[in-house]
């Protein structure tokens, strides 16, 4: 079927789209299909609905993730081309009201994306962009009052509609600013990082940071909806990408060995994107890894109980990242350090085996280097104490006790922190690439 026709590229149906009027678009498609060898990018042909689900065979997929919790409901889109239909996508979320649309991002990433970014909207309803400066140092209330301000200079009123497009900092920034301001704005979440795509954009999770530690002042406040383009991840650098992995493999040892065995069978094309497969498997993981957040988030949408599962790796890891003063080490790259440390603690306290152990701790090392850094364990523990996961004195630890399956505990001593604390240091020093068994106290 697909023999006769030719091929055209989805750059050439825009441009011949722009030229036609909205209510015949639906026609030009079913006939640009039909005569057409249609390259990759699905996204134009959404409103062809059951039309073009019977094209799949030669139409590149987006997929679409539900988040149901008792407030809210809403969808994470997972493709290519998803910037290029932003735009309208905005139009159908707000049901053909036209809302102020604001974007929060960084000059960095505006640089780069901001042609394509501007092109999705029409003349009369672009977004106006408002910059956070890049880095987790920003990541704190007077960048939300500066935003704040901006946007009432800019007479923002409750109808308005921010979009966050950049990495987690972003997203966790324009949420709370989506929160508090008139206190409750509408969000859309379109993250650029691989981190955000397939951890921090989804969930409601919002929030900065204080000298005190990290995510200490927030709310929750989901999006609209999430839409995740993988092709933003192409300017991404590279150490982005591996540390945003990092919560990819957290996923997996919480509550999916199937993802875990994906992981590590094919971490060479997940990690080369010169490699032919490069995107399919990351679009692989990404949807795996928001289903699994869904799943929790549903379950559990205010951490009373399930939720504290996406919190493995993250006590320790938040702590050095505080340590460190947000500087040295990427958010992904402190979780990779503290999921080894609660590694090395379930298989300490025999809840592990040293080979599933050896298995989680080469995954973490494989989307590494882990970069090393310097901090005393006992910092590092006190630091431990102003993490939210202490609730009445008393710390909450995740630990894994097989691929796929955690435990949640509150009797870490402070003993075994320091010890576990000092184990990891020591290949934080010189990092090591080869993974421990064991811990010696
Ligand atoms: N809310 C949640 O549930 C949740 C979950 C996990 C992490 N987080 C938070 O996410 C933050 C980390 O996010 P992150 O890892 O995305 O880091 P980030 O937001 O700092 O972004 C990383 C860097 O990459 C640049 N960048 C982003 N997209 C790019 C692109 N497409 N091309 C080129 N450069 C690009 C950014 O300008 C920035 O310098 C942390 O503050 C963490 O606490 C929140
Ligand atoms: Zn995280």
């Amino acid at each position: 079927m697909s023999g006769n026709r030719l091929p055209i590229y989805p750059e050439a149906i825009k441009i011949w789209l722009s030229f036609v009027p909205d209510s015949r678009r639906s026609a030009h498609l079913r006939r640009i299909s039909l005569q057409c060898f249609v390259r990759h990018d699905s996204e134009i042909f959404r409103p062809l609905g059951s039309h073009r689900r019977a094209c799949r065979g030669i139409i590149a997929d987006v997929s679409t993730i539900s988040v149901t919790t008792p407030t809210a409901r809403y969808q994470v889109h997972v493709g290519s081309g998803l910037l290029a239909s932003l735009g309208r996508r905005t139009r159908a979320l707000t049901r053909g009201c036209s809302p102020r649309l604001f974007v929060v991002t960084s000059p960095e990433i505006w640089k780069i994306w901001s042609t394509q970014f501007l092109a999705s909207f029409p003349e009369g309803q672009l977004p106006q962009p408002l910059f956070l400066p890049a880095g987790e140092s920003h990541k704190r209330l007077v960048a939300v009052e500066r935003l704040a301000e901006q946007l009432a200079r800019a007479r923002a009123d409750r109808d308005t509609l921010l979009i966050a497009f950049g990495g987690g900092i972003v997203g966790d920034v324009t949420g709370f600013l989506a929160a508090i301001y008139m206190r409750g704005l509408d969000f859309i979440q379109m993250p650029t990082t691989l981190l955000a795509q397939v951890d921090s954009s989804v969930g409601g999770k919002t929030g900065v940071n204080l000298l005190a530690g990290k995510n200490l002042v927030g709310s929750f406040h989901h999006p609209l909806a999430v839409f995740a383009d993988t092709g933003l991840l192409r300017t991404l650098p590279p150490r982005e990408l591996h540390a945003g992995l990092q919560e990819s493999v957290k996923a997996a040892i919480i509550r999916s060995p199937k993802l875990f065995n994906y992981l590590e069978a094919n971490a060479t094309c997940i990690l080369d994107p010169q490699h032919s497969s490069h995107t399919k498997a990351l679009m692989h993981v990404i949807t795996a890894s928001v289903r699994i957040k869904a799943e929790v988030v549903d379950a559990d949408e205010r951490e009373q109980g399930l939720r504290m599962i996406l919190n493995f790796g993250h006590t320790l890891g938040h702590a050095i990242e505080a340590a460190t003063g947000y500087k040295q080490l990427l958010h992904g790259e402190a979780i990779g350090w503290g999921m080894i440390a609660a590694i090395r603690l379930a298989l300490s306290r025999q809840l592990l085996t040293p080979t599933h152990a050896l298995r989680m701790e080469t995954l973490i090392r494989a989307f590494g280097p882990l970069p090393s850094f310097s901090a005393s364990a006992r910092k590092l523990v006190s630091l431990t104490g102003s993490d939210k996961k202490t609730r009445s004195g008393v710390l909450s630890f995740v630990l894994p006790t097989s691929i796929g399956q955690v435990a949640v505990v509150r009797d870490v001593t402070s003993t075994e922190l320091v010890t576990v604390a000092n184990s990891i240091l020591a290949d934080a020093r010189t990092p090591a690439r080869r993974p421990h068994t064991g811990i010696t106290s």
